[in-house]
């Protein structure tokens, strides 16, 4: 079964609306659909916005659900000159930009305990997203994406971020459900499709453009889904 997660119900409402044989079970408030999607046996929730909402849907359906990966679909705001709105970017891994022990001597972002910064996605699976994207015509671009309990609207903060760690898009749920995913030894991937600039225009970008770009991710994961191999493992 592979797992899906968006944070906003329009992340979500396209993909559940081609479910077959949708059946719901909610837990901790978080509603999870199985069915199959493509051919492929799913299950998929909305958790919400932010960190502690991401993991709480995240360790839920590993423990829940026979997942065997997890894709993380939606918007993004972009943090680099090569995104504009309606591209997509794709993690190659993801990083918590507001993970901060550097009181401690840790480095800027560094999650104590498996002292990693970065968070690598499933390889194979983010192969077989770059492959969707390209089928879809949408320019893609894949690098590192940086999450954080923040709405990203300014421009020192948007460009500390890239500077720092070299992020492409900002969001607030896929280094979370990154690190659920890494610690459970499940792979993953994020699908992010560009809905503002993360700076001065984007409180206004982002309600205009959020479905729209929430769509196009929707597209592109449904296109991964057929990708996907009949093997136990993705990584
Ligand atoms: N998701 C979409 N746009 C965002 C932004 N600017 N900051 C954080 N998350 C986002």
């Amino acid at each position: 079964m592979i797992g899906v997660i968006g944070a906003m119900q329009v992340e979500i409402e396209g993909l559940r609306a081609m479910l077959e044989d949708a059946e719901t079970v909610t837990v901790s408030g978080i509603e999870f659909v199985t069915g199959r999607l493509e051919g492929q046996p799913v299950v998929m929730a909305v958790c919400g916005i932010g960190k502690v909402f991401a993991a709480i849907c995240a360790q839920t359906m590993i423990l829940r659900f026979p997942v065997r990966a997890i894709i993380n679909t939606g918007c993004a705001g972009t943090l680099c000159r090569e995104l504009g709105i309606g591209d997509v970017a794709v993690a190659t891994d993801v990083v918590q930009h507001d993970m901060d022990t550097a009181g401690l001597g840790d480095p800027l972002g560094m999650l104590s305990g498996p002292n990693i910064i970065h968070i690598p996605a499933g390889r194979r699976l983010s192969a077989l997203v770059e492959e969707a994207v390209a089928e879809t015509g949408h320019k893609c671009v894949a690098g590192t994406i940086a999450t954080g309990d923040q709405f990203l609207c300014q421009r020192e903060r948007k460009q500390w971020i890239h500077d720092t760690f070299g992020g492409i898009a900002g969001e607030m749920e896929g280094g979370s459900i990154g690190q659920v995913c890494y610690v459970n030894h499940i792979p993953f991937a994020v699908i992010r499709t560009i809905s503002d600039d993360a700076d001065g225009n984007a409180p206004a970008d982002f309600p205009a453009f959020a479905a729209q770009a929430a769509q196009t991710s929707i597209q592109i994961t449904a296109s991964v889904l057929r990708r996907i191999p009949n093997e136990e493992r993705l990584d």
